[in-house]
């Protein structure tokens, strides 16, 4: 594959200003005058479609299922959508990747090695952002006032299961931001990261 693009990837727990820190990465290169090419997971393709449909509103599968779903709506992406971006824009940006997959779905009782084995054929980032925020915060900004027990130890699991990514994966480049700053603060440090690395 002749890649041209740099690839860059946000990550973090729900509510963390993925979608909002990648949008302004996209308006600033693009401002640049490079070509940006925006996405997210799960896709708008018909895997994504269905994941959306059954995690948000009937969450009828199984773990095993659904990370089946989240890896069968990557595979058909990268064939259909992101190995085509990453030929002929100059920044692909990715909110979530694989890299969710390994977070979430071992914390939904599957084996890591499994799903990581699932996701042999990805495309890996040449930049992760990981926007690390407490679970307070994530709290705040759901708005959710009466904290029910297991849903914050989950997000306290998800967010070391996030810090310890860099760790499982030496060769990538990670950066963990700090997502509790105000919004142009973070988007200035990102804008300089990704700067840097593509001079
Ligand atoms: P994600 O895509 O990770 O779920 P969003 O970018 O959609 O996160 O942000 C979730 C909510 O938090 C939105 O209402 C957004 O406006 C707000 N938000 C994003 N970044 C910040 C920040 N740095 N400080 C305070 N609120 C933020
Ligand atoms: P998303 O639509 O990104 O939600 P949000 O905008 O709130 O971050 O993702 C939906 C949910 O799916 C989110 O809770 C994370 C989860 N998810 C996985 O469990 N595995 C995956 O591989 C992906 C891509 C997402």
């Amino acid at each position: 594959m002749e890649k041209k693009a740099t690839y860059i990837v946000f990550e973090g727990m729900d509510g963390s200003g993925k979608t909002t820190q990648s949008k302004l990465l996209k308006e600033f290169l693009e401002n640049q005058g490079y070509s940006v090419f925006l996405f997210s997971e799960p896709t708008d393709n018909e895997v994504g479609k269905l994941i959306k449909s059954r995690i948000v509103k009937e969450k009828t599968y199984s773990p095993e299922t659904l990370a089946l779903c989240f890896a069968a709506d990557r595979s058909i992406f990268k064939d259909e959508v992101l190995l085509k971006a990453l030929k002929e824009y100059e920044f692909v940006i990715g909110d979530r990747s694989f890299f969710s997959s390994l977070v979430y779905q071992p914390l939904m009782g599957l084996d890591y090695f499994w799903i990581k084995e699932l996701n042999r054929f990805v495309v890996k980032p040449d930049i992760t952002f990981i926007l690390d925020i407490s679970v307070e915060e994530f709290m705040k900004r759901r708005g959710e006032t009466d904290v029910i027990f297991e849903k914050k130890e989950f997000q306290e699991k998800l967010r070391k299961a996030y810090l310890e990514l860099p760790e499982k994966f030496p060769k990538d480049l990670f950066f963990v931001i700090n997502g509790e700053r105000k919004i142009e603060e973070i988007h200035e440090e990102i804008k300089k990261k990704v700067l840097l690395y593509s001079s």
